[in-house]
């Protein structure tokens, strides 16, 4: 008889697509629920790069690639990191992978020895401590600090790394589910910390072109005396609407990236060869015009569902600066209602029909993550009914 691994047993499933899933559901019942649950833009792909993607079919890229990526992959990918982001890169020091999610696996197995402690700064993205697991590591979770903004001191990772012995630290700013940037200040502090105490840092930058406002992206690479030690995950999967292409890229030390290199050539192969030459669309640049005019949309319903939500009594939210989600501060409502985040966000489903994902699960209870990827109506309705359902909690 088959029976299942302890490790394939340990895994759970992704809370947000499974609460995706429970909306989609509902509303394939005819049931009219609001779906800010999902971290997908509502956009389509852009057409020069979906165009690129067709013609890479009819030019016959079709065939296994490289393990890393195609060369000129790697290097538009390159000059995309140095361009966009000031960051030194060589081809060797990036390769492509399946998405964002594939690239953080990558890091993981090729960083991580059996029991080392992995620091993961709450609120953080739930799968990140799947991914330590299956890396035989030890996911720790650092309590978040929605007094600091949800920015960790480089005092408050040095005391964890310190108390647990960590191997390493992930971050990721613009941050899911907070939409939190941190300072170059901040990131200088957090990388002194990381210098100080030997700890790896992997810096998930998927939602990095996404920021509003004077907020700027400062990576942890961008201070050389870190560089050798921090792997950046990065591609076009959110800013350009590619979540179903399966393509991102993992840059940093060659000699680390000839490693997940080796890792992805025997787990995956290859990246699919059509996306591979699809993502060259966004490292290229070529359609400045309609990214902005997408940021600028994000923008709009950002603006809007902070003061519609901070006009809600018993909420609170701190403007997000970045990626597309809204931490809403919903402690006051619980307490009052004598109920906790995540029977809040079913509730809030099943009687108010708003899809919305609770903090627990990125480890920051008593907060409801909103996803403002929607459209602006979609957006309108949910927060009426938001309003409507809090006020009879009361
Ligand atoms: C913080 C973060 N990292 C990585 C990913 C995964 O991105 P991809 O679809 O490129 O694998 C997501 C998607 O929700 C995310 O929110």
């Amino acid at each position: 008889m088959i029976s299942v691994s302890q490790r394939a047993r340990s895994i759970t499933d992704s809370i947000t697509l499974a609460i995706s899933a429970r909306a989609k559901a509902m509303q394939a019942e005819g049931i009219d629920v609001v779906s800010l649950g999902a971290g997908e833009p509502d956009f389509g792909t852009p057409e020069p790069i979906a165009e690129a993607g067709i013609q890479a079919i009819r030019d016959g890229y079709t065939r296994y690639t490289a393990a890393a990526g195609m060369p000129d992959v790697r290097a538009a990918a390159a000059r995309w990191f140095q361009r966009q982001f000031d960051l030194p890169y060589e081809a060797s020091n990036v390769m492509v992978t399946a998405g964002a999610k594939p690239a953080l696996m990558l890091a993981m197995q090729s960083l991580v020895n059996p029991g080392d402690r992995v620091l993961l700064p709450a609120p953080f993205w739930p799968s990140y401590t799947e991914i330590v697991r299956l890396a035989d590591g030890v996911p720790i979770p650092i309590a978040g600090v929605p007094e600091q903004g949800f920015v960790h001191t480089g005092a408050q990772i040095a005391a964890a790394a310190e108390e647990h012995g960590a191997k390493g630290v992930v971050l990721n700013f613009p941050n899911n589910p907070s939409g939190a940037v941190a300072s170059r200040a901040e990131i200088e502090d957090i990388v002194d910390a990381a210098i100080a105490h030997d700890l790896f840092v992997i810096s998930d930058e998927i939602y990095a072109r996404l920021l509003y406002d004077d907020a700027e992206h400062v990576s942890p690479a961008a201070f050389e005396r870190a560089r050798d030690r921090v792997v950046i995950v990065n591609g076009g999967t959110k800013s350009h609407s590619m979540t179903g292409w399966r393509v991102g890229f993992l840059a940093g030390p060659a000699e680390l990236i000839a490693a997940a290199a080796r890792v992805q050539s025997q787990a995956v192969g290859n990246t699919n060869s059509i996306s591979q030459r699809a993502v060259m669309a966004v490292c290229d640049e070529t359609d400045p015009t309609e990214f902005e005019r997408r940021r600028a949309a994000f923008d709009a319903r950002r603006r809007y569902l902070h003061g519609a939500i901070q006009s809600i009594e018993g909420l609170r939210l701190e403007m997000p600066k970045g990626a597309f989600y809204a931490l809403v501060d919903c402690r006051e409502v619980c307490a009052r209602a004598a109920i906790d985040d995540v029977t809040f966000a079913e509730r809030l489903l099943v009687d108010g029909l708003v899809a919305t994902v609770p903090g627990s699960p990125f480890e920051m209870p008593g907060f409801v993550r909103l996803s403002y990827a929607a459209s602006m109506e979609d957006i309108e309705r949910a927060v009426q009914r938001i309003g409507a359902f809090v006020e009879q909690l009361r």
